[in-house]
Formats: structure tokens, C-alpha cells, sequence
């Protein structure tokens, strides 16, 4: 076993690969920057206030009682540092960690190799862990619990179970869906963590500390611009100010200020609040073609030619939470903030307002 620098490729289930600067997930090729710019410690993970003292509770009372903290569950949506928050806890705990993920633990016997090859202490990642397979989870809940496993040899009638003994270690597992995980196993971590999306000032420490590393001249009026169009993650905010020093460097004299992210991401077609084509090809078809709905959201998938399933799961959540889409039980409507975006007038019955984006926690 060795030190894993990155964990490999563990989403290999998202629909929006194609999808471009604003994707969530990492593009391919982006892992090796993500490496650079991960911090690396407690002190140097920026915003999640409210996780960053749980956390810190945890670890500390651990390092008093020198014994292996609560297993720890981290959830929320891609790109808000569960994986790096995975890494910093063993950075913080001076222990080992060791990567895998819920696709690749398919049997038993892999989960049963992994946990055998753990010393004391270790930090075991388990990344998408709602999609461990049965078998293993169940494997999983005595090793977090008694710090053991029962490996079955053989088959059928002749089957025993063998008990063996696992090195006491702390789980940290990282799931987009929550949800879809079952009760006993939600049930055995002590401690579970909510990521929220970042405001626009904890995106803008981010980009600063980013741009300190990649030797960025990141002017403030630029990482405010930058910020804005970031949805909420810290991912794609590195992403944008990546493409944003091309340009500037290209184009310009290399600084990045306000009027330089904005051209360089108009390029790339993210508006300033941070929609894409596809973002604002919904909208408009909602809006024009369907004079604000209700419309369901397949009729609405054709409209715009995409699958549905990429319309609900990559386009919907951003504009439901931007304010601009209401997801009601007669289908997709509209909002206020939806027609103003468009440049056009909100018919009287459109769904007011609502908060603005991300300002504040
Ligand atoms: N709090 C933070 N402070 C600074 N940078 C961050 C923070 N959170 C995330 N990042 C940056 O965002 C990138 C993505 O974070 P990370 O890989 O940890 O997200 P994730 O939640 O594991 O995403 P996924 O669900 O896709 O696995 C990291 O490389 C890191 O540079
Ligand atoms: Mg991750």
C-alpha cells in the first residue's frame, strides 16, 4: 500500500461530462491542479465555518484521549471539498490514509483486503460511499463498530466464517447523496458533516489563496467578478480563474481584473451570475416558448434538445437555487427573477423573488 497522491477517477456516474466550465465535477486533466491547490490543513480550508469547529472539536478531543476519533461523514454537493477535508484530517490526525471508493468495493472480500491492510490509526477514505455494494456495507458495519470482520471461506454447506481482528481506524466517508444512504450505516458514523454551498466571500479567500499559488495577479475587483459566477464551488472557481489567466495573459498584460473576467468569461459564455448556454437556453425556452410554464421537465428537455435527466440534474439545482426556477407539482415554472434575467418583463402571476444568491451563509 502506498500513499495515494489523488484518488482516481470516482464519479465515473455523472451525466454532464460534456457540460463545460461551470460542470461540478473535474474535467478530465483537472486532478493534477486540484492537487496543487488543495489545502492542505484545517487553518488553510477556507469557509464551512460550522464544519471547520465541528471538526476541529473531533479531532482535538481525539488527540487528548489519544484514541481514533468517530467515524466522520462528510456530504454535499461535488466540488465542496469533501475529498480535500478527506485528506486534512489525516493531515491533522499525523495518520496514514488510505483511498478507496464505494463503486470498487463490488465484494466483500475487497472491503475485507482493505480493512486487513490498516495499521492503528489509519484513515480509511471511502469516497461515494452510497454506492457500496451490499455485501460490503454489511462487512462495514462490524468493522466500525467492533473493529473486526467475519470473512466467509468457501461456499455452501461447507462455508465457515472466519472472525478477524482490524487495526482500530476512523472511516471518513464522502457522499453527493445522502439520501441514498441506508440508516445503519448512516447510523454508525459519530459525526456528520454538512457542506453548503460558499458564499461569494469565502469563493473570493479562495481564489486569492489560489492565485497565490499559480502566481496569479488577482486584482480584488477581479475575484469579486470571478467569484460571482462561481455557483456556490470552490471548483469551479479555480476552473474559471484558470481560464480567466489565460486570457489575461493572452489578451492582456496578465492582471486579472474586473473588466478582464468579464470578457474572458464571455468567451466561455458564463454569464455574470455564473449560468451557461445550456442554463440560459432552459430559461429562455421556459420563458419564451412556454411563456413561464408550468411545463414539465421532459417537454422541456426537447425544447432545448438535451436529455432530460441532464436538464434535472445538472441545470435544475443551480436555477433552483439561484431563484430563477420553482420546481412545483404542475411542472417547471418560471420565476420573476427568471424573466428580469432575460431582459423581459415579469408577467403579474410569475413566483416572486427569491433570496439572493449566496450572500452569506
Ligand atoms: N474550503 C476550501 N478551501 C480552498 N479550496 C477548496 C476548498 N474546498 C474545495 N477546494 C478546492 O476545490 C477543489 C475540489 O474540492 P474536492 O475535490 O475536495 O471536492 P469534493 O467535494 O471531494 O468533490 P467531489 O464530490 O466531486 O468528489 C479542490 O481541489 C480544492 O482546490
Ligand atoms: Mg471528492
Amino acid at each position: 500500500m502506498h500513499e495515494p497522491s489523488q484518488p482516481a477517477d470516482l464519479h465515473p456516474d455523472h451525466t454532464d461530462a460534456a457540460i463545460g466550465p461551470l460542470s461540478p465535477h473535474p474535467e478530465p486533466g483537472e486532478r493534477d491542479d486540484e492537487a496543487t491547490l488543495r489545502p492542505r490543513r484545517l487553518t488553510e480550508f477556507v469557509g464551512q465555518s460550522r464544519v471547520r469547529e465541528q471538526l476541529e472539536l473531533v479531532l482535538e478531543g481525539a488527540r487528548r484521549r489519544g484514541s481514533p476519533p468517530d467515524h466522520v461523514l462528510l456530504s454535499g454537493p461535488p466540488g465542496l471539498g469533501k475529498t480535500s477535508l478527506a485528506m486534512i484530517i489525516a493531515a491533522e490526525l499525523g495518520s496514514a490514509l488510505r483511498v478507496t471508493s464505494g463503486p470498487a468495493l463490488e465484494r466483500a472480500g475487497d472491503l475485507a483486503a482493505m480493512l486487513s491492510n490498516l495499521a492503528e490509526g489509519d484513515v480509511l477514505f471511502i469516497d461515494e460511499i452510497h454506492r457500496i455494494a451490499r455485501p460490503a456495507e454489511e462487512m462495514l458495519y462490524l468493522a466500525m463498530e467492533d473493529f473486526r470482520v467475519d470473512v466467509v471461506v468457501g461456499k455452501g454447506p461447507g462455508a465457515t466464517s472466519i472472525p478477524l481482528e482490524v487495526a482500530p481506524f476512523t472511516l471518513v466517508g464522502a457522499t453527493t447523496r445522502s439520501g441514498a444512504l441506508t440508516g445503519p450505516l448512516r447510523d454508525r458514523f459519530g459525526f456528520t458533516a454538512h457542506m453548503e454551498f460558499y458564499s461569494s466571500g469565502d469563493l473570493e479567500r479562495v481564489l486569492r489563496r489560489s492565485a497565490t499559488i499559480l502566481g496569479v495577479d488577482l486584482r480584488p475587483d477581479g475575484a469579486v467578478e470571478v467569484a460571482r459566477r462561481s455557483r456556490g464551488t470552490p471548483r469551479i472557481a479555480n476552473r474559471l480563474l484558470r481560464r480567466v489567466r489565460d486570457y489575461a495573459e493572452v489578451r492582456a498584460d496578465g492582471a486579472v481584473t474586473r473588466d478582464i473576467a468579464r470578457a474572458a468569461l464571455a468567451v466561455y459564455d458564463v454569464d455574470e451570475l455564473g449560468l451557461d448556454r445550456l442554463d440560459r437556453a432552459v430559461l429562455g425556452a421556459l420563458v419564451r416558448t412556454f411563456g413561464g410554464g408550468p411545463v414539465g421537465v421532459s417537454t422541456l428537455a426537447v425544447a432545448v434538445g438535451e436529455e432530460p435527466a441532464t436538464v434535472e440534474e445538472v441545470c435544475e439545482p443551480y436555477l433552483v437555487r439561484a431563484g430563477m426556477l420553482a420546481r412545483t407539482p404542475r411542472g417547471r415554472v418560471a420565476t420573476a427573477a427568471a424573466w428580469r434575467h432575460l431582459g423581459m418583463e415579469p408577467p403579474a402571476q410569475a413566483p416572486g423573488d427569491a433570496p439572493t444568491l449566496f450572500d452569506g451563509e
